[in-house]
């Protein structure tokens, strides 16, 4: 079974319960300025949620084209995508929990062919908001799903919204076990080691969350699903990531025979940012410095980049992006009829990219020169540095440059400052990367500052072990990463929030000093130290509460930031803990 069977499969089994088939909607909203690309299928039908009549009736069924831009730093593993499609059955007012669970599960048992013992679910354990959800489990029960694979979750997992205010609800969700071993013994639905793989959640949309945070009944109750394509494909067919599917699996193959550096994570990245760009494209989508624009120009020079650093040689892109719509063109017939703006639109934005390589180009002719004058026979790892850091130019590339003059490059001073800056510049490398394009803005400033606060809150509550580890910002999010020997738990990152809203309540004056990092360490200065800093540095401070050797920019008054909301605790790596959060205005 392809994916393209699994949505037919899906649409069909839908209609004979009486759901009325809509297309996708476009990937940019048409009447909702709110955020940049759909998201979840239920975006485009939040009016009909909401108790407006639907023109199909109050059951239909859909395969709406989404794009999440949150994880696009961690696109390259094996699951991550900024693309994907979600197949949506949907209640507008129609049937509720009992039918939803029970159609679920006929989709995923009967059609699908899921053996029972794969399935696992997860329900809304209740709080102060909304009651436990019993009315699921028992429903779960009676079909078939033994207790012991029925798992109760608050709202950070059984709870859905899409964004901070509007239609939403607790949610069941189903997960299919990869037979991977359990991580250890707390590991359940819950965990993201891989073992439990979200397949489907079903949403019971019956409250309307207010600005003010506090829930209302809607006028009528509504059921939102969504399975989330590629990665059900990627199950059915036994493979451990979407990238083994047909749908990129062509792709990937012919990067392979091009390729002349191996390197599976620059393949993905490549893959799924062509897709996702070409989608993009045929939405009417075009590159810029703003909004949507600016998100598909990063994706269009990232996987440039990423060409690069295989040395593939960058004529062969009009050829990808033809065999990319012969792979997808039965999904996605309007690939097949933009071809020709989708091609100009990649290359003339790959040509504007290689302007930016080719000064990189000169600077290291003119290293290549020095290097010879001085009767070295290695290129400064700094030179290195500054050929990828600002030019985009991985040091393969360097390296192979430099033979081809008889020289080498001091790679280990390479890898050094690459250590050296990865934390501080893994935003900012990103940033200088886009070509200097898209500089700091408010909100990425904002975040900044409150990336500071965080780290404070999260030393006064878990202890000063909890030290930075990384940081990246967007304009939609902020990501920190510490050091932390266990999961943070809920009423410890309640606390956490508390501190640093109250903290941006209280107006605080962001100060800034220059100062040697002698005197920066006497003066009680958070830092990473050992990392190489210049004599001088810059230490921030915000009121009394965090004072900060730092780059800036940051705001200068906290009150204007919003309200600080930590939206998700994982691990990152062994000992290190990562949060997400956003600030909401
Ligand atoms: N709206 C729900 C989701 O995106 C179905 O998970």
């Amino acid at each position: 079974m392809k994916a393209i069977d699994i949505r037919n499969k899906y649409l069909k089994f839908f209609e004979k319960y009486g759901h009325k088939v809509i297309p996708s909607a476009p990937l940019v909203p048409e009447n909702d300025s709110s955020v940049l690309f759909t998201t979840a299928g239920m975006q485009p039908l939040v009016p009909y949620l909401l108790g407006e009549k639907h023109p199909e009736g109050r059951r239909i069924v859909d395969y709406q084209k989404c794009l999440r831009t949150v994880d696009i730093d961690e696109v390259g593993d094996n699951r991550h995508l900024t693309f994907f499609e979600m197949l949506g059955n949907w209640s507008l007012g129609d049937y509720f929990k009992e039918d939803a669970i029970k159609m679920s599960y006929e989709f995923l048992t009967k059609e699908l062919k899921i053996p029972v013992e794969k399935i696992f679910v997860t329900c809304f354990k209740g709080d102060d908001d909304a009651p436990c959800d019993e009315t699921s489990e028992r429903i779960w029960k009676q079909v078939g799903i033994p207790k012991e694979h029925i798992y109760f979750f608050g709202k950070e997992n059984n709870w859905w919204i899409a964004g901070e205010e509007g239609p939403c609800g607790p949610d069941t969700e189903m997960f299919y076990d990869t037979g991977k071993p359990a991580c250890g013994e707390e590991c359940d639905p819950s965990c993201d080691c891989g073992k439990y793989v979200e397949i489907w959640n079903n949403v019971f949309m019956e409250y309307y969350k207010q600005k003010d945070g506090t829930y209302e009944k809607l006028k009528q109750q509504n059921v939102d699903t969504g399975l989330g394509l590629e990665r059900i494909n990627m199950l059915l067919q036994g493979k451990e990531t979407p990238y083994d599917t047909e749908i990129f699996k062509p792709i990937m193959d012919k990067l392979i025979e091009l390729q002349k550096i191996d390197n599976i994570s620059s393949r993905r990245i490549i893959a799924e940012h062509l897709r996702s760009s070409m989608m993009m494209i045929c939405d009417g989508v075009r590159p810029s410095n703003m909004d949507r624009g600016y998100v598909l120009r990063r994706l269009i020079r990232r996987m440039t980049r990423h060409l690069n650093k295989l040395q593939i040689n960058l004529e062969n892109l009009e050829e990808l992006i033809k065999l990319n719509v012969e792979i997808l063109e039965e999904m996605y017939p309007e690939l097949e009829h933009n071809k020709e703006v989708i091609e100009q639109v990649i290359l003339e934005e790959k040509n504007k990219f290689i302007k930016t390589l080719q000064h990189g180009e000169r600077e290291l002719e003119k290293a290549i020169e020095r290097t010879k004058k001085e009767n070295k026979d290695k290129i400064d790892g700094n030179i290195v540095f500054k050929l990828y850091d600002t030019y985009g130019f991985p040091p393969e590339l360097t390296n192979d440059l430099a033979k081809e003059k008889g020289l080498k490059i001091d790679m280990k001073e390479f890898e050094k400052l690459y250590k050296e800056h990865q934390d501080k510049s893994r935003a900012g490398a990103e940033q200088k990367f886009k070509g200097g394009l898209a500089d700091q803005n408010e909100k990425t400033i904002e975040y900044h500052t409150a990336t500071h606060l965080l780290h404070k809150a999260l030393q006064i509550v878990l202890g000063e072990h909890a030290k930075q580890k990384g940081s990246n910002i967007t304009e939609e999010r902020l990501r920190f990463d510490f050091s932390h020997p266990q999961k943070v738990t809920k009423e410890e990152l309640e606390e956490v929030e508390k501190i640093v809203n109250e903290q941006i309540q209280k107006g605080l004056e962001v100060t800034c000093k220059e100062m040697t990092i002698e005197e920066a360490k006497k003066d009680g200065a958070t830092g990473l130290f050992e990392e190489k800093y210049g004599e001088k540095v810059k230490v921030y401070s915000i009121g009394e509460f965090s004072k900060e050797i730092c780059g800036g920019p940051h705001v200068t008054n906290t009150k204007n930031m919003g309200t600080f909301k930590i939206k998700k605790e994982e691990a990152s790596s062994s000992g290190v803990r990562r949060i997400k959060a956003v600030l909401i205005k």
